[in-house]
């Protein structure tokens, strides 16, 4: 399905749970949050439903995130009733890897085509800081899992954070060098905890990109699986690849094919905007599927052409990104 923009929205990204095992310093409050009611949360079947319509809304490619969508049990169901969708031709899941290793082999055999990590360190004390209690080993250790299983592309989510974990950019880099891992490099937003964020700690994609090329060789590549907003580079000689996630220093809205599901059953058009639509409260009271992919539609015509994240967002929007799923 087209929005007014003409941009083909065939992207659901549906964050199963607000809950995670870790408290990574830019995202969550020290002194904990708060958490969604369990009754409020979508159960799985609920979950289920809603991608069913989604298909039928245009949508063929579903990513669960979170919070960290391996503390839900039974998250292997859900993807198996995902996967066997005529209309989903890709299914991938974004975690922080800590659980990942354990359920990596039951996951892929439920359907599960891929897998993204987020891992902003690959200093051990540096990585627990920042989580406030994460194991950069177990991470490790499923990161190795995924390539062993061939799900590639694998990809590894980084937010660079100045005077912070920029010392760590070209080791970064030499792991997208040494092994078949894609290594995104993402500019960090004024999302989330709020009293970490500072301008000053924001390094531009062109700041990374530069420092990477004191070192390699960087070619211009075509976007692989995914459709992320990243912009790609084969390394020379290289294993893996780079990318660049600039949401700060470029707006990628025009190429946007996403909408997002919350835990709690409200579809967003934008991860900046706060005009939500509740599918929660009418496929309880017993919708039925027309309705809700009307509803669906009702909200793919209200996304907004650009996020308006310089004008504040942060301080503005009651929702964090564990919330919405990043
Ligand atoms: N800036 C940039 N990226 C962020 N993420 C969470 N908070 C921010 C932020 N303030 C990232 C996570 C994860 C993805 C889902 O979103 O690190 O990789
Ligand atoms: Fe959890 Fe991800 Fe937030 Fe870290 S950034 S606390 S892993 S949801």
């Amino acid at each position: 399905m087209r929005d007014r923009f003409e941009r083909e929205i065939n992207y659901l990204r549906i964050s199963i749970t607000d809950r995670c095992n870790l408290r990574c310093r830019y995202c969550m409050p020290e002194d904990g949050v708060e958490k969604m009611e369990h009754s409020s949360i979508l159960n799985l079947e609920e979950m289920a439903r809603l991608v069913n319509v989604a298909a039928q809304a245009g949508i063929h490619k579903v990513r669960l995130t979170g919070g960290e969508p391996l503390v839900r049990r039974n998250i292997s169901q859900l993807i198996r009733y995902i996967a066997g969708l005529s209309e989903i031709d890709d299914i991938g899941i974004t975690t922080n890897g800590i659980l990942f290793g354990a359920v990596a082999e039951e996951l892929q055999q439920a359907g599960l085509k891929r897998v993204n990590f987020s891992l902003d360190s690959l200093k051990s004390e540096r990585f627990r800081y920042l989580t406030r209690c994460g194991d950069l080993e177990a991470v490790k250790k499923s990161i190795f899992k995924a390539i062993d299983l061939n799900m590639h592309p694998v990809k590894i989510n980084t937010v660079i954070i100045g005077q912070f974990n920029d010392d760590e950019i070209l080791d970064f880099a030499d792991l997208a060098y040494n092994y078949p891992v894609h290594i995104r490099f993402i500019e960090f937003m004024p999302v989330g905890d709020l009293r970490f964020w500072k301008k000053e700690r924001v390094v531009s994609s062109e700041e990374i990109k530069s420092r990477i090329e004191s070192r390699y060789k960087l070619i211009t590549a075509r976007r692989i699986a995914g459709n992320g907003p990243a912009k790609y580079y084969q390394i020379e000689n290289g294993q893996g690849s780079i990318g660049f996630i600039s949401p700060m220093s470029n707006h990628f809205c025009g190429e946007c094919n996403r909408i997002r599901l919350t835990a709690d059953g409200r579809l967003r058009a934008c991860l900046y905007d706060k005009t939500e639509v509740d599918l929660k409260t009418p496929l309880r009271n017993g919708a039925s599927d027309a309705e809700l992919l009307d509803l669906f539609r009702k909200c793919i015509s209200k996304k907004p052409a650009h996020h308006e994240m310089s004008s504040g967002w942060g301080i503005e929007n009651e929702r964090k990104m564990y919330q919405i799923g990043g």
